[in-house]
């Protein structure tokens, strides 16, 4: 018998609905985007993110139903991210999550949001583990290792902000929009060094922190501006990018060392990054006996999929909630 999930995903400013069959087949991946939205206020307002959540996702589960061409009493359980994430966003889908839950009798799943970035690596590839785990995004910075399915440990994580925030807010510094991951990647191939950034440093093995670079790239365009010297914005876009991808690639490389994960997969919205994905190539060229993976584009970004692969692996386990859960905004992955 086949195994079919309903998955459900509005963490931050997607409402994706999905409809995953057997772990890895996908039968349809729903996204509504609201980009175009956040755009004219130059980020995520996360009351406007909810209320648009909540005009769009009874269409996405309604498109996601109709492209899979299923009937929702065939769905065998229903996964939703419960966090982190933002609250009112988060507590759109657990709602719509739980009304299909309770009037079509059907289990439910709360999945982490960054198990799901990290499941997403299983439509591409068999997980083998140990695996190590590079998660990248606009809300997370963090190394976690994996013994088994869903045991996370996370071993490092950032002391401030997230990557994906910092390059959201130093292409903010260059007038380039958001989100601003994508416009620096593009902008950074022209560019080149002609500038230097401090590296930020931490005091824990793992760890990283980015806002004090944020801090820096914003203090090398005043001096810039003070000297009336030329700013070069790709030439600003290089370095802040060089310096930033080196701190996830030494990191990385020091976890590979120590913890000798058989399989190495990168995770989450930043993984989109052309030379981030370069980079992991190159340092994967040391380390013969370990594979890595790297997600295609279309699973790097929120979407809900990559929660219906996480749900897939939390069926066999069992991973069932009664009804009386609630969305948790800053949900610990390594609780159950
Ligand atoms: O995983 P995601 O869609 O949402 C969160 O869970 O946060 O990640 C969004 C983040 C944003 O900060 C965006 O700027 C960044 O991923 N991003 C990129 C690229 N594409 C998206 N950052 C660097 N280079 C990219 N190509
Ligand atoms: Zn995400």
């Amino acid at each position: 018998m086949s195994k079919y999930i309903l998955a459900l995903e509005s963490s931050c400013d997607e409402t994706a609905c999905a409809i995953i069959k057997d772990n890895t087949e996908i039968l349809s991946n729903v996204v509504s985007s609201q980009i175009n939205v956040h755009k004219l206020y130059g980020g995520v307002v996360p009351e406007v993110a909810s209320r648009i959540h909540i005009e769009n996702i009874s269409l996405v589960i309604e498109e996601a139903l109709k492209e899979a061409n299923i009937d929702i009493k065939d769905i065998d359980a229903i996964g939703i991210t419960q966090g982190p994430g933002l609250i009112g966003s988060l507590h759109v889908g657990v709602q719509a999550a739980k009304t299909i839950a309770w009037l079509y009798n059907k289990p439910i799943i709360p999945i982490h949001h960054i198990a799901g970035h990290i499941y997403a690596n299983s439509f591409v590839d068999t997980l083998e583990f140990p695996l190590l785990a590079l998660v990248v995004s606009g809300g997370h910075t963090e190394l976690v290792m994996m013994e088994e399915d869903y045991e996370f440990e996370v071993i490092g994580t950032t002391q401030d902000d997230a990557i994906g925030e910092a390059y959201d807010k130093v292409a903010r510094l260059l007038g380039l929009g958001y989100p601003g991951g994508p416009a620096i990647d593009n902008l950074a191939k022209s560019g080149k060094a002609n500038y230097k950034l401090p590296i930020p440093k931490v005091d824990k093995p793992y760890d990283f922190s980015f806002s004090g670079l944020k801090s820096a790239v914003m203090q090398l365009i005043n001096r810039l501006k003070k000297n009336n010297e030329e700013i070069i914005d790709a030439d600003i876009a290089y370095i802040f990018q060089e310096t930033a991808l080196s701190l996830l690639v030494n990191n990385t490389k020091k976890a590979l060392n120590d913890f000798k994960p058989k399989h190495l997969v990168l995770a989450g919205g930043v993984a989109a990054n052309s030379r981030l994905r370069e980079l992991m190539q190159e340092l994967i060229k040391d380390y013969p006996d370990i594979k890595l993976t790297i997600p295609p584009l279309w699973c790097c970004t929120d979407n809900a999929a990559m929660i219906g692969a996480a749900t897939s692996i939390a069926y066999d386990k069992k991973m069932f909630k009664d009804l009386d859960f609630s969305a948790r905004p800053s949900m610990d992955i390594e609780m159950r």
